[in-house]
């Protein structure tokens, strides 16, 4: 930071900037650097990010940008949450130095004709529900990296298979960062925190637990090797369908954590449980790390 204060950074708030200019000007003599990636509608799940980010550089800067690329034509581009004046409040209270909140047009002045492929690890999963999906995020991802220049970026790993592609993408491109994933932050009820669970009403909700109860039952059978996990989780998902309202599985994978591809049925050693469904209109993601000891 520029101008450092002796004040509490909760009293005096993030410094909030919407150019590359602003940006570069604000991350002056900054230290070590910190960036943590986000779309805004800050909740308990960015706070850890920005924790840990926090307890590992001088300067924490968190950016807020809905990234049009990584929204396909049906997706929640429009509904998406946009709340700027809560989340500053957020990054206040959580010692942030500065928010970079760019337009659209700042990010994209022009056609973005150069994009960052995620290759075969983006083909599925995510991706295959998602076509396009990780080309935006890694596309915004390492313009984020460049604009910013941090030392380390955090992601979180309730979106394991993102996080999967950018340490991929920092170690193929040689990009000067170190990725560090933070654990997945669950309300007490079980459901992993997310932007979306705003969507869920009631009912829905209800339903929603499905999905970490499905993959806690999964890792709950991990000592039985891996179509133990698969089958209980699926149990689960079964009866979940037949909910009101149901829960309609799109996918469930048993995976390498580095490369998103099916672990065998001969399998041990560390795996994530994968799952992704959709409640009513609300499309959630959630996973859990297993522990594979016996095929
Ligand atoms: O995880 C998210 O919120 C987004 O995908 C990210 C990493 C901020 C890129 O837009």
């Amino acid at each position: 930071m520029t101008e450092p204060t002796s004040q509490p950074a909760s009293t005096v708030g993030p410094l909030v900037v919407h150019t590359a200019e602003e940006l570069r000007r604000a991350l002056a003599d900054a230290g070590r650097v910190a960036l943590v990636p986000t779309m805004g509608a800050l909740h308990e799940g960015h706070r850890s990010l920005m924790r840990l980010a926090r307890a590992q550089a001088d300067t924490v800067v968190v950016s807020i940008f809905v990234n049009p690329l990584q929204f396909g034509p049906n997706e929640d581009f429009d509904r998406y949450p946009r709340t700027l004046d809560t989340d500053t409040g957020v990054c206040a209270q959580e010692g942030v130095d500065v928010v970079f909140a760019p337009t659209v047009n700042t990010m994209y002045p022009t056609e973005q004709m150069v994009t960052v492929q995620a290759g075969a690890m983006g083909d599925r999963l995510e991706g295959a529900s998602r076509p396009g999906f990780f080309t935006g995020v890694l596309t915004v991802v390492s313009k984020l990296l460049h604009l910013v220049g941090p030392d380390l970026a955090v992601f979180g790993q309730k979106d394991a298979q993102q996080l999967a592609v950018v340490r991929r993408m920092v170690a193929d491109l040689n990009l000067p960062v170190e990725i560090v994933g933070a654990p997945t932050l669950r309300d007490p009820d079980g459901l992993a925190t997310s932007s979306r669970n705003v969507y869920l009403d009631a009912d829905e909700r209800a339903s929603a637990l499905a999905l970490s109860r499905a993959l806690n039952a999964g890792r709950d059978a991990a000592a039985d090797g891996p179509e133990a996990v698969r089958a209980a989780a699926q149990g689960v998902l079964d009866e979940a369908a037949k909910a009101a309202p149901p829960v309609e599985l799109d996918y469930l994978a048993l995976v390498d954590p580095a490369t998103f591809t099916d672990v065998p049925a001969d399998f041990t050693g560390e795996a994530v449980l994968a799952v992704a469904a959709r409640v009513g209109t609300t499309r959630l993601i959630d996973n859990v790390p297993v522990r594979l000891t016996r095929s």
